[in-house]
């Protein structure tokens, strides 16, 4: 039985109206492109199988009902709010202050997206529910509106992020991923190849609230280097901009850790480029090599990876069976993406378990992608 089928017979033992609809919201994965998004660079990014599967009717009282945790939040009360609502209030909070309204409302949610592993839960919990309030209450809201305020709701919850996950989830495409312009968040659509491969996620269960890790301080680093690189270069509005020469004249203004920053931003930009290229010609070794090399960045230079990711990445860098691998997401726990030829697939997935459950005691999760529809009411 398909997840969706599960999750809609669960909300609706729930919630029994005649007036139910539901919401499909995605999660991302990003093939390349990491920790460029609030640097205004580019990412390639897309929605993927697994989501957040929500139900929602009108009634006489709000109510919103995780069933996973057989929990309520009423937005109207002032009662304690369970720790989950803190996804749904940021985008409730932020359409009230624009004005909006909305019908009451029950609502219940549930789905197979695992959480905090760098694959966007939260970010669709944010989108799906920000994608809702302008269904309930007609608000006649764009896509672009919604993603614009789904990425104010969650740097209100403290994240200082950027947009790739939000725009992914709104406008993710069957087959396709989104090459993400983060400059001025216009994305162009490049089809996934076709080939005799698979990619997969291995999840190393690390969880991680990313507002709690180095996340943030990553991207204030970034700031201070961008003011540091303003008084440099007049002109210059990220960091991503920076040229090579640039780059190498701020060695004397900046420290060896944020310089090599500046080195992973300005070469994760570059493998995006190269990227599409292999992507157009179908180089799945290539495609795989970007990949470890991408990975190698955000270990040694942004430094944001952590033992059970590298073992993972280290894994497929050993094996014969795979393309390549890197850690995704925002770091510091979370999943890693393989490219692995299709015929492999069993015996990869069956032999990076092993050895994880090996190194660590516990079994990662592992399940194969596939590029999927972004938001949706289904
Ligand atoms: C998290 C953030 C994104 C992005 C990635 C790293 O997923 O929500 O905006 O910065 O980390 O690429």
């Amino acid at each position: 039985m398909s997840a969706e089928i599960i999750y809609k017979e669960l909300i609706k033992k729930r919630l029994a109206s005649e007036k139910l609809k539901f919401l499909r919201a995605p999660g991302r994965v990003n093939i390349i492109g990491e920790h460029t998004d609030y640097n205004q660079g580019l990412c390639l990014a897309g929605a993927f199988q697994k989501a957040i599967y929500f139900g929602f009717a009108p009634s006489g009282e709000t109510e919103i009902i995780s069933l996973k945790y057989n929990e309520s939040w009423f937005p109207k009360s002032q009662h304690k709010m369970p720790d989950w609502a803190i996804y749904f209030k940021g985008g409730w909070d932020l359409l009230r202050q624009k004005g909006y309204s909305w019908p009451e409302f029950k609502l219940a949610f549930d789905g197979d997206l695992p959480v905090g592993s760098g694959l966007s839960s939260s970010s669709a919990i944010r989108c799906g529910f920000i994608y809702l309030l302008n269904e309930l209450g007609s608000l006649g809201l764009s896509i672009d509106k919604l993603t614009e305020y789904a990425v104010v709701a969650e740097k209100a919850s403290g994240l200082e992020g950027g947009m790739m996950d939000q725009i992914s989830i709104f406008n993710g495409k069957k087959e396709q991923v989104l090459l993400i312009q983060c400059s001025d968040w216009n994305f162009k659509y490049i089809p996934v190849p076709e080939g005799p491969v698979s990619w997969m996620v291995v999840d190393t269960k690390v969880n991680h609230q990313l507002v709690y890790t180095d996340y943030n301080n990553r991207s204030r680093a970034c700031k201070e280097l961008l003011n540091t690189a303003q008084k440099l270069f007049s002109g210059l509005t990220n960091l991503s901009e920076l040229t090579w020469d640039q780059i190498t004249l701020l060695k004397e203004s900046v420290s060896r850790q944020h310089l090599n920053f500046l080195i992973y931003i300005n070469e994760e930009n570059q493998r995006v480029l190269e990227m599409i290229d292999y992507f157009e010609l179908k180089q799945f070794e290539s495609i795989g090599q970007c990949l470890m090399r991408g990975h190698e960045g955000l270990r040694k230079l942004y430094q944001v990876s952590c033992k059970e990711l590298d073992f993972l990445v280290d894994y497929a860098k050993n094996s014969e069976l795979a393309f390549g691998a890197r850690m995704m997401g925002g770091g510091f726990g979370g999943a890693t993406i393989h490219l692995i030829p299709e015929n492999l697939k069993d015996t990869y997935s069956k032999g990076i378990a092993n050895a994880f459950l090996n190194r660590f005691a516990y079994q990662p999760d592992v399940f194969e992608v596939s590029f999927e529809e972004g938001i949706q009411l289904i």
